[in-house]
């Protein structure tokens, strides 16, 4: 199978002028240049960008006989975590579906009271529990409650010593939490010091709960290395990273105020999550960038469907197709006269590719700018290119915004807010 990754542009109103596109990545060889090599300015901050300073083969080897364990003991595992700590595993897991293996859940990413007392009333239902909690400097609240409150019932389940044999936790070394697990007997894995939460997928972070699930992560990690080389390798006119990274800039100077990440495998719908945060959470500082979105078709073409193509002519969109033909259920025959016959001996893929030309075409004449990403597969190779593909190219993205990528100082105003109320200070 081709296991290559995609861009291309269609713009039926002449947005660009011929050769803005290809001029401007010219421009920008210094950004890619910069990023390639390392740049000095952002170096707490990329331990990512090589994926074996993070994720080395024998990192990677560790993390799966730890998850062997794991998967040998549990029913049901909990990731607890938010943001960049949880989404890209849950991305990963939601998306390739293991069907072997413990239940996985999640906590610590709401403070809903009713979905903490579903998830404690879930896991009585389960003979085996093990937890990990994953919190880069073990300040966030969300993680930090959720922790406490499962650590607490292993212990009365399973007593202290046996609690602490399934408890992990994932933390940067010499923070709180590393020193809970040294006092506790709890198994530590590590959350590198240069690494940050919504580029964590190239480390522990990512890898475990994923590899818990069963996934291949040494084929997520080969994946990641396998679009590290291409990226490091393309020169700036023809770099898949640089030109999507350009595109957006060029749009955002046009007008253009949103970005659609448009999908027709609902199993994408956690990793459209984390690239909404992956962008977000990076970009949408000083006042610029553009806001993502997500469409997760065809179900969402009859909600926002109508907007995008008739509401304000603000959005971009970003189709995400996946090429491998991975499920077939035909359309049978019917006696009873129910209209449809015109799709008796058809399949469902075959169906859901007619919507996503349809989408396309109708969009794009338009006059949508409307990019798209051809995929070979949903597979551990293919998302591990992905995971790669968009935390480069957001980077570069933030370069030629003028926003540091690597700080999110915006999310402390709700909390100073949440902090008062609550008494902390
Ligand atoms: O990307 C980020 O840095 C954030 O989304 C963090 O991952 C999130 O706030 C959780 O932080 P922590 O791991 O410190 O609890």
């Amino acid at each position: 199978m081709d296991n290559t990754i995609t861009l291309s542009f269609v713009d039926k109103k002449n947005i660009l002028s011929p050769g803005e596109l290809e001029d401007r990545c010219r421009q920008a060889a210094p950004v890619l240049a910069r990023a390639v090599a390392g740049d000095p300015r952002y170096q707490d901050f990329t331990g990512w960008r090589t994926v074996d300073e993070s994720a080395s083969p024998e990192r990677v080897a560790f993390l799966q006989e730890q998850a062997a364990r794991v998967r040998a003991g549990a029913d049901v595992f909990v990731t607890i975590g938010i943001g960049g700590s949880n989404q890209s595993s849950r991305a990963a897991i939601k998306a390739l579906r293991p069907k072997d293996g413990p239940v996985m859940l999640w906590a610590g990413n709401t403070i809903s009271a009713r979905e903490m007392a579903d998830t404690l009333e879930t896991l009585d239902g389960y003979r085996s529990v093990y937890i990990d909690c994953i919190a880069k400097n073990f300040e966030t609240l969300e993680p930090g409650i959720a922790f406490r409150v499962l650590r607490q019932y292993l212990e009365k389940r399973y007593g202290e010593t046996e609690a602490a044999k399934r408890i992990f936790a994932t933390g940067t070394p010499g923070s709180t939490l590393h020193q809970l697990c040294k006092d506790h007997s709890y198994t530590f894995l590590t959350f590198p010091e240069r690494v940050g939460g919504r580029f964590s997928v190239i480390s522990d972070v990512g890898l475990f709960p994923m590899a818990v699930a069963g996934i291949d992560i040494g084929e997520i990690t080969a994946g990641m290395r396998q679009m590290r080389d291409r990226l490091f390798a393309e020169g700036a006119e023809e770099n898949i990273a640089l030109r999507y990274a350009v595109l957006r800039k060029l749009l955002l100077e046009k007008g253009y105020a949103l970005e659609m990440l448009s999908f027709f495998e609902p199993r994408l719908d956690f990793f459209a999550k984390w690239w909404v945060q992956t962008f977000a959470e990076s970009e949408g500082k000083e006042d610029t960038a553009l806001y993502p979105i997500v469409s997760s078709n065809s179900e969402d073409l009859h909600a926002v469907g109508q907007y995008v193509q008739q509401g304000r002519p603000v959005i971009i969109e970003t189709f995400l197709t996946v090429r491998e033909r991975d499920a077939s259920v035909r359309i049978p025959p019917e006696p009873k006269k129910d209209y449809f016959d015109y799709l008796t001996g058809k399949d469902f893929w075959d169906i859901n590719e007619a919507a996503r030309k349809g989408t396309f075409a109708a969009h794009s004449q338009r006059g949508i700018p409307c990019l798209e990403f051809s995929i070979p597969a949903i597979d551990a190779r293919t998302l591990g290119q992905l995971y790669y593909y968009f935390i480069f190219s957001c980077y570069l993205s933030c370069e030629l915004l003028g926003v540091n990528p690597f700080d999110q100082p915006g999310v402390e105003a709700y909390k100073h807010q949440m902090f008062q109320l609550l008494g902390k200070y």
